[in-house]
């Protein structure tokens, strides 16, 4: 069986340089207008609709960030990255809550703590023009700082999956970096720590773990390691997150949650709280795996609903051992994205719609990956580039800012996907809080890439389940493959990471919404 390599030594040549806009362009909708109009009525039975929901977590979109960039994106003890500070902010601002934050990614299992030494963060990069992958460090030292950094630099309510080394199969490195933790960080920050990222490739990829590695292996170190880290702490023992294989499922092999439940690993291990597989549609690490890597693919709503329903088996397995279920770390394509497609307005539709229908089959959250420099798939760059390319965000930034909205004014969202209406370019979400319907997600996913003579349109009647008055919010931008410009309910974040400009609510009196290529709303009753 091939297994597809998300981790691999690539020899791809590092992508062309970092195309940044941190000044939007606010384009004009009237130059968008189409001729092709193309109307459908949005109805589904409501009462089947929040029988068959889910939780909708607020945190549903939630980050990751490669363990050894953590200071670039929050910077240093009495010196945070402002631009990063603010942007979390916005969200906690809108949603009263701040996205999990997960530290963790290759550079976790090459992370130790070294109490004594002078750098909060010390890394060791060794660029390799044809790896992608090597602007990632070989070597990651943190002191106690560190912890304080993870502490004051962001929202105060910010809490952490922190990764623990588990690659270099030394148990004493995990074992002094959980008693750096628990010295120095306040545990009430910590959702749970991680023990090792994509432990299902150390056997292929690494000289730490025998070629013969397998999930029953893995299973044994976990019954181990888990028990004994917990007991380094005389307080409440600590919540961890278990698997961290990275997917999508079917090409684990023998390593997959099912196999972990079925050995009964999770059940037999206290603190086990969640578990996590990984996942990435695509990946550039290879030119052959990157020519497969199609912005048209992303933006297929039946090809995103066909790589979501891959995890429906590890979501239940998960489940049926009393976890919770993650998506630990993903993005649009492995080895850190690919230029005009991960950072576009197609990614962002694609995020959006990746994440709510993860939402719909039992995912309480997804951690977007990010990290500094040539991420492509990054929300945002947290520092200049260089003296042309300041600190800025990517479309994808405002996935978050979506999500933040919607469950505003919430107290207990879930969500259930309108599959009779779906198409291969229109995704439809109910969203209820108690017994009644409150809001619609509707996206147009229409690849448009801005050269065609006219952008088609979708008009979507509600009138039906949410009555003809109606008022909407969207989410705008000239076409899919914009990198800039986007638009949320007429507001965009500025160059600071504060959002600009008068928010902008449409009302209908006729429960009619036009959606162009390229477009998404999220509706409710006026
Ligand atoms: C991959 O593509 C790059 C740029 O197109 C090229 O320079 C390089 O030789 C290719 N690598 C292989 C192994 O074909
Ligand atoms: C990482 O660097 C530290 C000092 O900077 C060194 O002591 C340690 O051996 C290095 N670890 C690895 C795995 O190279
Ligand atoms: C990693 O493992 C090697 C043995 O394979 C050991 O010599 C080294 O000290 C370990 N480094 C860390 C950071 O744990
Ligand atoms: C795995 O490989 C090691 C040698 O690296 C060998 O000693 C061991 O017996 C193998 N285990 C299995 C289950 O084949
Ligand atoms: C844009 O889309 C049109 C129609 O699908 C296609 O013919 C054209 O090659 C595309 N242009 C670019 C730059 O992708």
């Amino acid at each position: 069986m091939v297994i597809k390599r998300f981790a691999v030594i690539a020899l791809l040549t590092a992508l062309n340089g970092i195309h940044a806009a941190p000044t939007p362009q606010l384009f004009k909708r009237e130059d968008q207008l189409s001729l092709s109009v193309d109307s459908s009525t949005v109805k589904f039975d409501v009462a089947q609709g929040v029988k068959s929901s889910s939780r909708l977590n607020p945190q549903l979109i939630s980050l990751s960030i490669e363990l050894g960039n953590t200071i670039d994106f929050f910077g240093d003890v009495g010196k945070p990255n402002e631009f990063s500070r603010q942007l979390l902010q916005n969200i906690v601002d809108r949603s009263g809550t701040s996205p999990v934050l997960r530290l963790g990614g290759n550079t976790q299992d090459k992370t130790e703590f070294c109490e004594n030494c002078p750098d909060t963060l010390h890394s060791i990069i060794k660029v390799d023009p044809s790896n992608p992958l090597s602007t990632e460090a070989v070597n990651v030292t943190i002191n106690g700082a560190f912890f304080q950094v993870m502490e004051e630099n962001v929202p105060p309510t910010t809490q952490y999956i922190f990764g623990l080394n588990f690659g270099n199969n030394t148990y004493e490195t995990a074992q002094t970096e959980i008693d750096g933790a628990l010295k120095y960080l306040d545990q009430s920050r910590v959702l749970a720590y991680e023990l090792g990222n994509e432990a299902n490739l150390y056997g292929s990829y690494t000289n730490k773990r025998p070629k013969n590695w397998t999930v029953v292996d893995y299973g044994k170190q976990m019954l181990e390691w888990i028990p004994q880290l917990s007991a380094r702490t005389a307080g409440s023992p600590p919540n961890f997150q278990l698997g961290s294989f990275v997917g999508p499922p079917t090409y684990f092999g023998d390593f997959s949650l099912l196999q972990l439940t079925k050995m009964g690993v999770p059940q037999n291990i206290e603190g086990v709280k969640y578990i996590a597989s990984y996942g990435y549609p695509g990946n550039v690490c290879t030119n052959a795996s990157a020519a497969q890597v199609q912005l048209p693919d992303y933006v297929n709503h039946l090809k995103t609903v066909e790589f979501v329903t891959q995890y429906q088996g590890e979501i239940v397995a998960a489940k049926s051992a009393g976890t919770v279920f993650h998506i630990g770390e993903t993005n649009s394509a492995g080895c850190h994205g690919m230029d005009g497609v991960s950072n576009t307005m197609g990614a962002l539709l694609w995020e959006i719609d990746y994440a709510l229908l993860g939402a719909t089959l039992g995912v309480d959250r997804l951690f977007f990956h990010n990290g500094k420099g040539g991420f492509y798939y990054s929300m945002w760059e947290p520092l200049p580039l260089d003296a042309s390319t300041p600190a800025h965000i990517n479309p994808t930034y405002y996935s978050m800012l979506f999500i933040a909205d919607l469950v505003s004014g919430m107290t207990v969202p879930t969500i259930s996907r309108i599959v009779e209406l779906d198409t291969y370019d229109l995704a439809h979400y109910a969203v209820y809080d108690g017994h009644g319907l409150r809001k619609l997600v509707l996206l147009n996913t229409h690849y448009h890439n801005g050269t065609t003579e006219t952008r088609p349109s979708h008009t979507l009647d509600v009138s039906s389940v949410l009555g003809r008055n109606i008022k909407f919010r969207r989410l705008a931008a000239a076409n899919t493959v914009a990198k800039s410009g986007i638009t949320w309910a007429g507001q965009y974040v500025d160059s600071s990471g504060h959002i600009t400009g008068d928010s902008a609510v449409e009302h209908a009196s006729d429960g009619l919404i036009r959606l162009l290529a390229s477009e998404a709303v999220i509706v409710e009753t006026d």
